[in-house]
């Protein structure tokens, strides 16, 4: 069922304090819908909820509702909404070898508990942050119907959240129409700071190192925060019961290439310490835009150079000690888990 994302439309964010999230929220209500934000991380106590729902935590038609997916009430968050935008979720790749047990609880079993209240709420439409670790090795750009075989727990939990939220949209006579889309690597203002960009431009901004994994020839396809967002709420539209799409920037680049155009767009060099690729890092990511372009009508807009640009001038304007946070002490090559901060 196509749902029209319109000014009036109540609809609900999961992850709405998290880096995607709340870029989501912001340009939801731009659009004059009621939004419900749902995140376990509080804007009370922790800094990076704070900053990223600065700008809409006392707006009128901006709801909060604080909690693990797994005991909020979901009936509360979900309960006349036109379409749940479910992007909570653990993210990122190396802490899955050592913190499955999180990412199974909030990637898979939160997953289902949000399906299960959409089935019983009549929700109509529910888009699934899904993500191009779901398909693993490949040599050539992805299609949505090519193999699924990650390569990492974290693309694991990923594959099976988009399965679950496929299964109900396919059980006979649901009303529940998914569309899954496959993020390729986000980058933009309030990017997770375990991300290469966010730390390769804090790098460079604060003279620490950056510890770049392998020799820096693996491509990947980064995708600008707007250009996604523009994408998931394009997916709450489309007329479709069930359905899995890439989301990429519309090309491919090596590491060697993101460390050159950040030296460019800060004028700094990128102190680099070098390290050998870690489990579960693929060589290369790509996407085949196809069915984006078709069923969305999607076209990237924003180059990575000029997103690069937009991404340092937001940290150039953190205060010092919000700055410093994105830029860690190096990574040891036995740590599993980059320092994140709260
Ligand atoms: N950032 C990327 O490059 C990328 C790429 C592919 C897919 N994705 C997917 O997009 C989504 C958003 O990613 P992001 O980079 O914004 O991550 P993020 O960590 O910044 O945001 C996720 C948010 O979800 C919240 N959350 C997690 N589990 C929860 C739970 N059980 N209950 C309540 N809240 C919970 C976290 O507190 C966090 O604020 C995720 O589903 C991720 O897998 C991201």
């Amino acid at each position: 069922m196509a749902i029209s994302v319109a000014a009036g439309t109540k609809v609900a964010v999961t992850g709405a304090a998290g880096f995607i999230g709340s870029h989501l929220v912001e340009r939801l209500l731009d659009r004059g819908c009621a939004v419900v934000g749902v995140d376990r991380r509080s804007p009370r106590s922790e800094t990076s909820a704070r900053l990223h729902l600065r700008e809409v935590f006392n707006h009128p038609r901006f709801s909060w509702v604080e909690g693990e997916l797994m005991h909020v009430n979901l009936k509360e968050v979900v309960d006349n909404s036109a379409c749940v935008f479910h992007l909570a979720a653990v993210a990122g790749v190396r802490a899955s070898w050592t913190r499955f047990e999180d990412y199974v609880a909030a990637n898979i079993v939160a997953t289902q508990r949000l399906l299960s209240t959409c089935e019983q709420a009549g929700t109509p439409k529910l888009v699934y942050a899904s993500s191009s670790s779901v398909y693993g090795q490949v040599n050539a750009a992805s299609g949505e119907n090519d193999p699924t075989l990650p390569v990492s727990p974290y693309g694991v939990t990923k594959l099976a959240g988009e399965q679950l939220c496929l299964a109900y949209a396919k059980r006979p006579a649901s009303r529940l129409s998914v569309t899954a889309l496959r993020y390729f690597t986000v980058y933009g203002p309030r990017q997770r700071p375990d991300m290469a960009i966010a730390r390769i431009l804090a790098a460079a901004l604060t003279g620490q190192q950056y510890t770049i994994f392998g020799d820096g020839t693996q491509q990947r396809e980064f995708t600008y925060v707007d250009d996604v967002v523009e994408a998931t709420i394009a997916a709450a539209e489309v007329d479709v019961p069930a359905a899995v799409i890439n989301v990429g920037g519309g090309s491919s680049v090596s590491m060697i290439d993101v460390i050159g155009l950040a030296r460019e767009v800060t004028g700094n060099p990128v102190p680099l310490t070098a390290v050998t690729a870690q489990a579960g890092d693929v060589q290369a990511t790509a996407a085949d835009l196809t069915l984006a372009r078709l069923l969305l009508g999607y076209q990237p807009r924003t180059g990575l150079r000029t997103g690069m640009a937009r991404h340092a001038a937001w940290l150039r304007d953190l205060p010092p000690e919000l700055l410093r946070k994105y830029a860690p002490p190096p990574m040891s090559i036995d740590q599993k888990e980059p320092t994140c901060w709260k």
